[in-house]
């Protein structure tokens, strides 16, 4: 290196690699640091958006005005919310959004096999437990929960 140059820059070439690689693990621990930090909380948001959540409960219907076989539209946990109960052929019920997770077209029952179906793109649903059955659809559909109360069917949360 030329004399004037290593005079105004009197750097120890040994000594520099050294603080780089120091400097180069500390940026490594704080960027693992922060990556595990940011996962966890990660985890945290994205379990609290799949968890249970407890809405104000609304009356749906009279279980005897929905016959075993049939589904019946509603609105939960705002009436903008398009959901769809369930009455089974073997006396259960269940119910879901009617929002299809793939580009949020309105599914629909089809009695014949028990599915849930999205005509946008062919996607269908277990109308039993809202799992996907076939096409683009990521997710199940998300479900509601019902309350029986003495013949009177109440929407009371939703589970995602
Ligand atoms: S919007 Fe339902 S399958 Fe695409």
């Amino acid at each position: 290196m030329d004399k004037a140059l290593q005079d105004d820059f009197p750097i120890d070439w040994e000594q520099d690699g050294f603080v780089s690689r120091r400097e180069f693990f500390k940026f490594m621990t704080l960027a693992s640091g922060g990556l595990a930090i940011g996962s966890v909380g990660l985890a945290a948001w994205s379990s609290a958006l799949r968890g249970e959540r407890r809405f104000e409960p609304i009356r749906i219907a009279r279980l005897d005005e929905v016959p075993t076989g049939t589904a019946l539209g509603f609105g939960y946990p705002r009436p903008s919310d398009l959901c769809i109960l369930v009455h089974h052929k073997d006396g259960t019920l269940s119910a879901f959004s009617r929002r299809c997770t793939h580009l949020s077209c309105p599914v629909d029952y089809q009695a014949q096999t028990e599915r849930l179906f999205c005509p946008c793109h062919n996607g269908a649903f277990s109308s039993k437990d809202g799992s996907v059955l076939q096409g683009p659809p990521p997710a199940p559909l998300p479900r509601v929960l019902i309350e029986n109360r003495d013949g009177e069917l109440w929407a009371v949360g939703v589970v995602h």
